[in-house]
């Protein structure tokens, strides 16, 4: 059994290294975390450091502690022990480098709102939250809308678009906010092939720009295509690196045990990667 879990207040712990050794700021450090729900841990000393600029994938079996990792990260649920580092500071500090786009089913999508004013939501922190969103604003969000393929749906209902529509609709959302790192929590869930390629295009696009975006993802077999580093997660950190040294059938299996039936596959889609590179 843990103890209770500690206030989140790290502000007095040293601060982490703030460069990787590039000279670049590290996004996102994680150190010992540890979650717990009800004190049954859930996620067990995870600790990594993500590199600056890459795109990087979270991946591991459902109920591995994946969306619990993000909340804990971004102190949205308590911590047991552990601490975070966002750009070498607390979440806190620099929230406003960050831009989160949760799982579709944790969101309630009655909510009566239009997809124009959920975009508009990412420029609060510019904004600020007690100020009205202007006009400017709002061509802002019209436009990234556009960008992700819905700008004709802009006054739509939240409620009255469709899975993939809604997930567009997060992901404009995180970038007007013009994040440094992205969290993103499934974005690839239940989206047809047109909406899968506009999210790699977004990817793809934020990489150009020298963010960094960490995504929880399930298919393997698209992962060495879409992620250059992949953390694998059961309740612990399994391994850790650039997919090419990383994402094997022998780190596969340590991570999903004897549920992975996809391993020939996942096989096949590093031969791919390398037949291409
Ligand atoms: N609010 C909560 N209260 C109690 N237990 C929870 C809560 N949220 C998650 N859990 C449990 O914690 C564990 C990790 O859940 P989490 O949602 O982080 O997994 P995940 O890796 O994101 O899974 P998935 O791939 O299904 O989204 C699961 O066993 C889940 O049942
Ligand atoms: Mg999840």
């Amino acid at each position: 059994m843990l103890n209770p879990p500690e206030r989140n207040d790290d502000a007095n712990l040293p601060t982490a290294a703030r460069d990787d050794g590039t000279g670049a700021e590290v996004p996102l450090s994680v150190y010992d975390l540890t979650v717990a729900y009800h004190r049954k841990p859930v996620i067990w000393d995870v600790g990594f450091d993500l590199p600056a600029g890459q795109l990087i994938g979270i991946v591991g079996p459902n109920g591995a502690g994946k969306s619990t990792l993000l909340k804990a990260v971004m102190d949205l649920i308590p911590r047991a022990s552990g601490r975070v580092r966002v750009f070498g500071d607390t979440y806190r500090e620099n929230r406003h480098r960050v831009g989160y786009v949760p799982q579709r089913e944790s969101v309630d999508w009655q909510f009566p709102v239009s997809a124009l004013d959920v975009v508009a939501m990412g420029l609060y922190d510019k904004i600020g939250w007690c100020r009205p969103v202007r006009k400017r604003h709002r061509e802002q969000a019209r436009e990234a809308l556009g960008r992700v393929g819905i700008g004709d749906l802009a006054d739509r209902q939240i409620s009255q678009l469709s899975g993939g529509q809604q997930q567009r609709t997060f992901l404009a959302r995180a970038l007007v906010q013009d994040a440094d790192l992205y969290l993103m929590d499934e974005p690839f869930a239940a989206v047809d092939a047109a909406t899968e390629r506009a999210i790699v295009e977004i990817l793809r696009d934020l990489k150009e720009r020298g963010k960094t975006a960490a995504v929880i993802h399930h298919d393997l077999q698209t992962v060495p295509e879409y992620f250059d580093y992949v953390v694998l997660l059961n309740m612990r950190v399994v391994a850790q690196g650039p997919v090419s040294q990383t994402f094997t059938q022998d780190n596969l299996q340590k991570t999903y045990g004897g549920r992975l039936t996809l391993l020939d596959e996942v096989t096949e889609a590093m031969r791919r990667r390398e037949s291409s590179l």
